[in-house]
């Protein structure tokens, strides 16, 4: 599958779609507003299109979301869950709370028995919602270069085959990848997100991901 609709007018959607461009995918990438996107359309020749989160949907034999957390539902309400049927979704979104980090410490606004994946797969039922990309900056995201080797990409979802999908795509942009099992394994990834943080915001050290060692 070749055409990618990316949701998110963000730094996320941005470095994932150039990534996709990279990797000889087709790309629609999506926002409430699509002329913001005119500058990164402009900034070089032959990159994607750029439409509304529905176009950009509709566009993707697979979609990625990579809104704000707190808009993630809203994104999918918008759009008719039905514009997602049977289609992989990258989930890359967090549940970051709008409340400041304290002590370098991120807050959530989901709980510990439910993470934002869950709340999307249920009002999305046809789509097949896989996590990844959720617990690490976005400047590593696309084939990173880091010392210890490839790092590990912690994924989740209930269908293998988007599973599978993703795998596959995680391989191209350099990455493991350790199937966690179904949506509800979002509950230890997302919080990820936090530990991911710390070392940024307490000592600006950005450039890390995670691996998984045996
Ligand atoms: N930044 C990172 O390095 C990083 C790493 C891993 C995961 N993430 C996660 O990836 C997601 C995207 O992060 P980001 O840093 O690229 O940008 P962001 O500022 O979190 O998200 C920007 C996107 O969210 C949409 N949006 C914001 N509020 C909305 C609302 N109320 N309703 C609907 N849409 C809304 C914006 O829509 P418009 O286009 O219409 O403005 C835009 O497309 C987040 O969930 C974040 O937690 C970020």
């Amino acid at each position: 599958m070749k055409k990618i609709g990316v949701l998110g007018s963000g730094a996320v959607g941005k470095v994932l779609a150039d990534g996709f461009l990279k990797h000889g995918y087709e790309v629609m990438l999506g926002s409430r507003e699509p002329a913001k996107l005119a500058a990164w359309q402009a900034a070089a020749p032959g990159r994607g299109s750029a439409g509304t989160f529905a176009d950009a949907a509709r566009f993707g034999e697979i979609v990625v979301l990579a809104v704000k957390g707190t808009g993630a539902e809203e994104v999918v309400r918008l759009i008719g869950p039905d514009a997602l049927s049977g289609k992989t979704v990258i989930d890359a979104t967090n549940p970051i709370a709008d409340a400041p980090p304290v002590n370098g410490i991120l807050r959530l606004f989901t709980t510990q028995d439910e993470s934002l994946m869950e709340r999307l797969q249920r009002l999305a039922p046809v789509a097949r919602f896989v996590k990844a990309f959720s617990s690490v900056g976005n400047s590593l995201m696309v084939n990173p270069q880091l010392a210890g080797g490839p790092p590990t990409m912690f994924i989740c979802g209930n269908d293998a085959a988007a599973k599978a999908d993703v795998k596959g795509i995680l391989d191209q942009f350099g990455w493991g990848s350790e199937d966690m099992g179904g949506v509800e394994a979002a509950r230890a990834i997302e919080p990820l997100c936090i530990l991911w943080c710390i070392p940024g915001f307490r000592q600006n050290r950005w450039r890390h991901a995670f691996k998984l060692l045996e």
